[in-house]
Order: C-alpha cells, then sequence, then structure tokens
C-alpha cells in the first residue's frame, strides 16, 4: 500500500480536499446586507462554502424577506413566542440542528445568546461586530468611537464564546474616522468592509475545517 507521504500524486497534507461545500446557517435580526454578501461570495465558483438557511427572530426583517424571495430556505422564529431567551434560544438551535450545519453566521443577529445556542455550536459559530474589538463590545459602536476622539475605527469577525463579543477575534478591517463623521457616516464605510471581510473569514474557515 502507497502512503500518501511518500505518493507524488497526493495533495500535501496541508491541502486539504474538501469534496463537499461546507453549509453555513446565517442568523440575522434586520437589513441583512451582510448575509447578502455572504450569498453573494457563496456563488462564486470555487467557494467552500454554501448558504443552507437564513433564521431571523423578526419576520419583517428586511434580510428573511430578500433571502426568501431569492430561493433561500428561511425560518421565522419570532423571540416574542417564548417566556425566556432560554426557550427561544433552545427553539432556534432545534432548527439549526435540523438543518445539518458545518457553520452558523451571526449577521446583525441582534439578541443576546444564552449557553442553550452557544454551547452546541462553540467553535462554529461566527459573529461580526462594528468596532475593533476589543473597543466597544455590545451597542452604538460608532458614535462611541467617535466620541472617544479615535482615529480609526474598523469591524471584527470573531468566534462566538459565553461572554458578549468577547471570543477571539479571527480577522478585522480598519477604517479612518474623518473630520465631521457622525456615526451614520462611519457605519455606511465600515459597513462596506464588512462585507468584505465576512466573505473572505468565512471562506477560510470553511476551507481549514
Ligand atoms: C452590522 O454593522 C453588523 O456588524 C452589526 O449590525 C449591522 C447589521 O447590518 N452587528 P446588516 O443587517 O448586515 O445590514
Amino acid at each position: 500500500m502507497t502512503s500518501a507521504a511518500n505518493n507524488p500524486a497526493s495533495p500535501p497534507a496541508s491541502a486539504k480536499l474538501r469534496l463537499k461545500k461546507c453549509r453555513v446557517g446565517v442568523l440575522i435580526s434586520g437589513a441583512g446586507s451582510n448575509m447578502r454578501a455572504l450569498v453573494a461570495s457563496s456563488h462564486q465558483v470555487n467557494s467552500p462554502y454554501e448558504i443552507a438557511c437564513v433564521a431571523s427572530n423578526k419576520a419583517d426583517a428586511g434580510g428573511i424577506v430578500w433571502a426568501h424571495e431569492n430561493g433561500i430556505t428561511t425560518k421565522v422564529i419570532n423571540h416574542k413566542d417564548f417566556s425566556t431567551h432560554e426557550a427561544f434560544d433552545a427553539a432556534l438551535n432545534d432548527y439549526l440542528q435540523s438543518q445539518n450545519l458545518d457553520l452558523i453566521a451571526c449577521a446583525g443577529f441582534m439578541r443576546i445568546m444564552t449557553s442553550q445556542l452557544i454551547t452546541p455550536w462553540q467553535g462554529r459559530m461566527l459573529n461580526i461586530h462594528p468596532s475593533l474589538l476589543p473597543l466597544y463590545k455590545g451597542l452604538h459602536t460608532h458614535a462611541r468611537a467617535i466620541a472617544a476622539g479615535d482615529k480609526e475605527s474598523g469591524c471584527s469577525v470573531h468566534w462566538v464564546t459565553a461572554a458578549l463579543d468577547d471570543g477571539p477575534v479571527i480577522a478585522q478591517a480598519r477604517v479612518p474616522i474623518l473630520k465631521g463623521d457622525t456615526p451614520d457616516t462611519l457605519a455606511v464605510r465600515v459597513l462596506v468592509e464588512e462585507h468584505k471581510l465576512y466573505s473572505a473569514v468565512l471562506a477560510q474557515v470553511s476551507r481549514d475545517l
């Protein structure tokens, strides 16, 4: 028998051959522009991942409407139908488990997640956050960066862990904060970088899986 190590026809161990695309589930709550960027990137030749489903906690989220209209498997689970965070998270986890997913990409999913959702996906769940973590975890990141007089801001893709916006950072993109920037103008420029960064990181993580 010939081993891969001494067979010149075998790929090196570092060049893993993934025959099946990674199945990614995306969680959203709003417009879903990051989700749309991930979908567009998944349609590129040789993309190592596909968007298997998009789930939202809001039925009227622009992103879930768009995903449905574009033939993507969608699911709405309204958090208001549950009496506790844990019960909602358990229901969402049940749905995600049913979709045979490899990775979860949180993309503007505006819920604080409990262990019911995080633990089953630990090491397979990513998030994008509009700041240069560890700066400005939580909300209103652009206003806080401007108020602090920062010269630059940006976005971070990180692994999701139990603490909010606290998991290991995988990659960041930076943008300058310009004189006269408002939270809205800064958000627009950061969002452009979010779309590029998230697609690139998800592709790399999918290849490495
Ligand atoms: C993005 O800035 C994301 O980083 C933050 O919420 C925003 C969502 O935008 N968590 P979209 O729904 O992807 O357009």
